[in-house]
């Protein structure tokens, strides 16, 4: 098919799709000094004022990287939404758990640590792995240790009264909503079994039981659905392109609410909740990780622009592909190249991303609404 032909395609399958996007940035980038640019998902206003600071100082300016470390150290204190750093998203255990990556651009280092405990300096571990060590991702408890020993403070406990409470309302609703799916409870809140389960451990009776006192719970999408929102299931995601012009990206989140404890979301997942390329550009993503990370969009978009897409069209090529095979998947990114456009595309939901760069005053935020 010919190329208007194939846009013509896209802009049905956008229309269809309820896709969302906005567009902005490039004009300035002939006068020069186009850098540095900061770009964050959500108004995560002072994250990106912190990553500024660091980014804008001086003449030099300081490393995107170290711009990456304190844009999302400021969200992980300030508990950004709830669902960055310490204090939030209970798993079913009630416990808060932390994932958070960063990738320096010009070497394609990536740190990363998933389902961190008892450590609540998420973005600083993630670094510490990436400069210290020659792994790309540590995990859980051996996540914590690791960064304790590098000097990053804990055991801490990573639990507030409110995510306490948030879980105890959730025990008290019988562990509704859920993440399972074509399970048998035991109980109210489990333990789950498989549907088809093995007999030696359960009678076809017992399973008979279950099933007619109508404790089958398998969730159907709208049942998933309801668990994710902005305020349970987003996650702060950043790119910065230093006044050197090399990128750095990072993520910090502590995932998704009543979440099965172990579970990895699209936070430490590289090129998917977020990637960059100095040669290229960059892109960060928020929203359902666990179907996100299928389709690694932030690599996609990082891709597509490589080939010479705009920011604008990689961005809703890579909401299209994951929305295509699952169209009620709530998601969400934006995508910055190498002269400082920055675009976002969203799907099931209304998306804000943040911006500051040369020519703005201060932290612009933009709204791409469906
Ligand atoms: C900054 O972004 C705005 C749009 O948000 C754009 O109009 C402007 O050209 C950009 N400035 C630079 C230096 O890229
Ligand atoms: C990436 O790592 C290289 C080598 O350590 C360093 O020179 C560079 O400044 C880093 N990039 C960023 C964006 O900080
Ligand atoms: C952790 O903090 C929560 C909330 O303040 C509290 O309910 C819980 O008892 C604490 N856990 C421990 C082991 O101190």
């Amino acid at each position: 098919m010919d190329r208007s032909n194939a846009g013509l395609l896209l802009g049905l399958l956008l229309l269809q799709f309820n896709r969302c996007l906005a567009l902005g940035g490039g004009d300035a980038a002939e006068g020069g000094g186009v850098f540095p640019v900061v770009v964050s998902t959500w108004p995560f206003r002072e994250a990106v004022r912190a990553a500024w600071e660091v980014v804008a100082a001086g003449s030099t300016g300081g490393s995107a990287v170290d711009a990456i470390v304190a844009g999302c150290s400021a969200c992980e204190v300030l508990r950004c939404d709830g669902t960055v750093g310490p204090g939030g998203s209970p798993d079913e255990n009630g416990e808060t758990t932390l994932d958070a990556l960063i990738m320096n651009g010009t070497t394609m280092e990536i740190g990363a640590v998933a389902s961190m405990r008892y450590v609540k300096d998420g973005i600083k571990a993630a670094k510490l792995v990436m400069e210290h060590t020659g792994h790309t991702l540590l995990v859980g408890e051996k996540a914590t240790a690791f960064a304790i020993s590098m000097g990053l403070a804990g055991p801490t406990n990573l639990s507030s009264p409110e995510s306490i409470e948030k879980w105890s309302n959730w025990r008290q609703n019988h562990c509704q909503p859920n993440f399972w799916k074509n399970v048998v409870p035991a109980g109210n809140c489990g333990p789950y079994y498989p549907i088809n389960v093995n007999p030696v451990h359960r009678t076809i009776g017992e399973i008979q039981g279950w099933l007619q006192s109508g404790n089958l719970l398998e969730p159907t999408d709208s049942h998933l659905k309801s668990v994710i929102n902005r305020h349970n299931h987003d996650t702060i995601s950043m790119a910065v392109i230093d006044k050197m012009g090399h990128v750095a990206v990072g993520t910090s989140t502590n995932g998704a609410t009543f979440k099965i404890p172990g579970r990895v979301g699209d936070g430490p997942i590289p090129g998917s909740s977020a990637y960059g390329d100095d040669e290229v550009g960059a892109c960060g993503a928020t929203g359902d990780g666990d179907i996100m990370m299928r389709f690694l969009p932030c690599y996609q978009v990082v891709e597509s622009m490589r080939r010479g897409m705009e920011p604008r069209d990689a961005a809703m090529d890579a909401i299209s592909r994951i929305s295509r095979k699952y169209p009620d998947f709530v998601g969400a990114l934006f995508a910055v190249n190498n002269k400082g456009v920055h675009a976002g595309a969203c799907h099931g939901w209304t998306f804000q991303y943040s911006v500051r760069n040369s020519s703005m005053e201060d932290v612009e935020v933009i709204t791409v609404t469906p």
